[in-house]
């Protein structure tokens, strides 16, 4: 097993937690709602619900800026709520992972305000710079756009946020920070979490001199910082995490470094996350500016990543989508007619990799981009600066709108479709953010009838990791290396053999067949009504070459 601990063959549900269920009529998703579900997701399968941030928090960044660690914002519960919620999951077989902003706080914290008031110890907590109104202590940009940092006159010094101004970094490099945010991590191991997530953990360690950039907005000084992994080691050790399922998110990230962030010998992490596949259709890296997606990039990456970290013993977590990116169907899919196919082609390509498949709320029925034509329907901090920020730059309101329409993080935060009935069963209230409107037809309810729904697929997809061991943990090797529509892989684990294509076109395209293949047999396709175990989908067009139809599936098994 390459893994700190035995889950390889587990997969991870995120909950969005804010559009996942209402269960009070406040038009909010909350804990209650988490736990009336919970046979939802037992039937679908999942193992782990990694629940992003139900912390006291004035929600400018909808939680990932945190005023108490320990505190469930009301908004979401109680805690009481949330101790019924994991006494429930574990009855299902199912573990919690919580979310841990260990990067920032919001400056609603009292260790902020504390620091505001002019307490050294606290200042001392956050990255705070001396300095004058008209000289920031260097030119960095904010993830979210404008400067990241913050003159504070009162105090005549500067704090640094690479998020928003609410959101101040804090200072790893103290001793005290760190033990701070230790006994955060045993709190909620106390209360029966089992696993943790940990935002935008590679950016914990910032330099010892600041500098401006000249090349870019400041990240390579502090991306994968000096200390990181002497943070995490420590962070592991003294909290026994390494007995946890334990997942960092890393922001522009590179592979040597995600290799020592989750080789299970290093003892900091169990997985990555890291963004690399998902910036495909950036323009120049820009995520504002708009591209088709460059296929080879996207085979490229996942060759490049899933090999190098089989090579040297680290993990990846497999993922499309979450709360910060568009629907993928909606982005390398097909909305239209192949809606169906190419949202299973785009589950089967990433959860029959190694590694360790997330699924986030709403994937599993393919949902789609809400497709929002009125800026007042966004409520994202990062969508609403830089449709300014694009406005400024001269584009017009509609060029603008078509980008968010195409790249806003509130494309993936429309509240899950439950069912056809009114908000889709999310609420009785007024949601938070509109609905997509094609809830009547695309829907949990509708999906759960149907033998081959989208759902059908994913719950498929989960049972097999567990039933071929193959699949969670064998080696892979890459094929199709020179086609570009084609994502090819073969996963081998001694005698037992996957060959795994993926047409990631709305085209018909040929691959290259093996003879030996022609005796395997078909374990898996994503065209209706073709039961695995027939024939009927191999189109032999010669000897060796077979024809794949518009964002098929098909995995062979030897
Ligand atoms: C990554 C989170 O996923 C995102 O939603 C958040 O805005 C930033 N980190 C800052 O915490
Ligand atoms: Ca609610």
């Amino acid at each position: 097993m390459k893994t700190m601990n035995n889950f390889s063959d587990k997969v991870i549900y995120q909950i969005y937690l804010k559009s996942f269920k209402d269960s009070n009529g406040d038009g909010i998703g909350d804990i209650r709602g988490i736990t009336e579900q919970l046979d939802y997701l037992q039937a679908l399968g999942v193992d782990y619900l990694w629940i992003t941030p139900f912390f006291v928090s004035p929600q400018n960044d909808n939680g990932y800026d945190v005023a108490d660690y320990r505190s469930i914002d009301p908004i979401f519960g109680t805690m009481t709520d949330l101790e019924e919620l994991i006494d429930e999951a574990k009855k299902r077989g199912i573990e919690l992972m919580l979310d841990m902003v260990f990067n920032h706080t919001s400056t609603s914290h009292q260790w902020f305000q504390k620091a505001l008031a002019g307490d050294e110890k606290y200042q001392n907590y956050y990255i705070f710079k001396d300095g004058t109104p008209d000289q920031p202590p260097t030119n960095w940009e904010s993830k979210f756009g404008g400067p990241a940092w913050e003159y504070v006159p009162h105090l005549k010094k500067w704090y640094l946020h690479l998020f928003d101004v609410s959101q101040a970094d804090l200072n790893w490099e103290n001793p005290q920070v760190r033990e701070e945010l230790k006994e955060v991590i045993r709190f909620w191991k106390e209360k029966g979490i089992g696993g943790f997530r940990f935002d935008v953990v590679n950016l914990i360690s910032k330099p010892e001199h600041f500098e401006n950039d000249h090349i870019g907005d400041g990240r390579r000084f502090y991306t994968d910082g000096r200390h990181v992994h002497e943070f995490l080691k420590e962070l592991t050790a003294d909290t026994g995490l390494d007995q946890y399922v334990t997942v960092g998110e890393m922001s522009s990230t590179s592979l040597d470094n995600c290799i020592r962030y989750s080789s299970p010998a290093e003892k900091e992490l169990s997985m990555c996350f890291n963004f690399h596949h998902l910036k495909i259709d950036y323009k120049d890296g820009k995520k504002w500016e708009l591209m088709e997606p460059d296929l080879m990039r996207l085979k490229g990456l996942f060759e490049t990543w899933e090999t190098g970290m089989q090579e040297a013993g680290g993990w990846n977590a497999l993922f499309w989508c979450n709360h910060d990116q568009p629907r993928i169907v909606s982005r390398l899919g097909d909305e239209g007619r192949y809606w169906k196919e190419s949202a299973k082609m785009l589950a089967a390509s990433v959860h029959l990799m190694r590694g360790t498949p997330y699924i986030y709320q709403g994937e599993e029925i393919g949902m789609t981009n809400p497709h929002f034509d009125d800026i007042h329907q966004y409520r994202d901090v990062e969508s609403l600066n830089y449709y300014n920020i694009l406005l400024e730059q001269g584009k017009t309101s509609r060029e603008a709108m078509e980008i968010l329409q195409a790249r806003s993080r509130d494309n993936g935060r429309t509240p899950v479709q439950w069912n056809a009935g009114e908000n889709a069963g999310f609420t009785e209230g007024i949601p938070w953010i509109s609905l997509a409107s094609n809830y009547r037809e695309i829907n949990v309810a509708a999906q759960m009838k149907e033998s081959d729904s989208i759902w059908a697929f994913y719950r498929k997809l989960i049972r097999l990791r567990k039933e071929k061991p193959v699949i969670a943990e064998g080696q892979i090797a890459f094929m199709e290396k020179e086609n570009e529509n084609v994502l090819a892989y073969r996963r081998i684990l001694g005698e037992e053999e996957l060959i795994v294509f993926n047409n990631l076109t709305g085209q018909t395209t040929e691959v290259c067949l093996e003879d030996s293949w022609k005796n395997y047999r078909i374990l898996l396709t994503n065209y209706e009504g073709e039961e695995s175990g027939t024939e009927q989908n191999l189109k032999n067009v010669s000897d060796d070459r077979w024809t794949l139809r518009p964002f098929e599936t098909l995995v062979l098994e030897k």
